[in-house]
């Protein structure tokens, strides 16, 4: 009995799988197969020509130069050079171990801000204006220009009289620098921006204090850390091609 079962088992599934009398493979006829498979390859045909046109003209709608849609943070974000652990320098005066990689970061950082270097490859620009070099309709006006940034803007921070950038006496330097933001126009009222620093706010028993006695006097390269107009606005790497990558925002502080 057990055996006919099983012989009769294995005969359905053969059968099954190929059914000499209908001549129906897996339980469909030849003519039967074809229809599903042309019905997948003209639904998958369908679905492939459908992905390549909406991807079509989604890139018509962008712009190889700008981004078409960005965010913008109510302020840009900063960046500080050199960059320590968690945004902190610290550092001891009397040990140049400490401190020397802050002042090889910071020589490496401006190389490319040596005067000869901005004269050579940036022009030089009306402060205190954005420089604006909009196309005209679909005439693109590329590449774009930059605006000089001579490393002797940033005064005792530039690294040219001192070479320890102010580490060796306490004093160090440390430049700013905002993200660039394509298009951004920072104005307010006719003024540039600017930064201000300040102490550390820190919280002692639920109270903010000030380490304020621990901070000295700021300077600040330019004067009053502004952050002149004429670096503004940002076209976009691809456009402004000679833009050193941090060309408009280095600002300075020394304690
Ligand atoms: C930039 O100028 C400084 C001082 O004149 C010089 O030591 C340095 O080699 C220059 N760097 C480049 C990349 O030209
Ligand atoms: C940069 O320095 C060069 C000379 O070193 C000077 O001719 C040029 O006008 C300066 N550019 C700016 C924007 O200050
Ligand atoms: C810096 O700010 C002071 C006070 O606001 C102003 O009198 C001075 O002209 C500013 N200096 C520069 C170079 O913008």
């Amino acid at each position: 009995m057990a055996k006919e079962d099983e012989k009769k088992e294995s005969g359905d599934w053969k059968e099954f799988f190929w059914n000499p009398r209908t001549h129906e493979l897996l339980g469909r006829t030849a003519s039967s197969w074809g229809l599903i498979l042309l019905f997948y390859l003209v639904f998958y045909t369908f679905l492939a020509g459908m992905f390549c046109l909406t991807m079509y003209v989604m890139l018509l709608t962008l712009d190889d130069y700008k981004p078409t849609w960005q965010d913008r943070l109510a302020t840009p974000g900063m960046m500080i050079r050199p960059k320590g652990e968690a945004l902190e320098i610290i550092y001891n005066v009397g040990e140049t171990e400490s401190w020397d990689s802050f002042t090889e970061a910071l020589d490496n950082f401006l190389a490319p801000y040596n005067n000869s270097k901005q004269v050579e490859n940036n022009d030089a620009c009306v402060p205190d204006k954005f420089f604006i070099q909009e196309d005209s309709g679909e005439v693109r006006n590329n590449p774009k220009r930059s605006c000089q940034f001579n490393r002797t803007i940033l005064g005792d921070c530039s690294g040219l009289n001192d070479h320890t950038y102010g580490y060796r006496d306490g004093k160090p330097c440390v430049l700013i620098k905002l993200n660039r933001v394509i298009g951004m126009l920072p104005e307010k009222e006719g003024q540039s921006p600017y930064v201000t620093c300040g102490a550390k706010k820190y919280k002692e028993s639920n109270e903010w204090k000030e380490d304020s006695d621990s901070i000295s006097e700021i300077a600040y390269f330019p004067p009053n850390g502004t952050f002149n107009l004429m670096y503004y606005p940002y076209y976009g790497k691809k456009a402004q091609v000679r833009r050193t990558h941090t060309q408009t925002s280095l600002y300075t502080q020394r304690m």
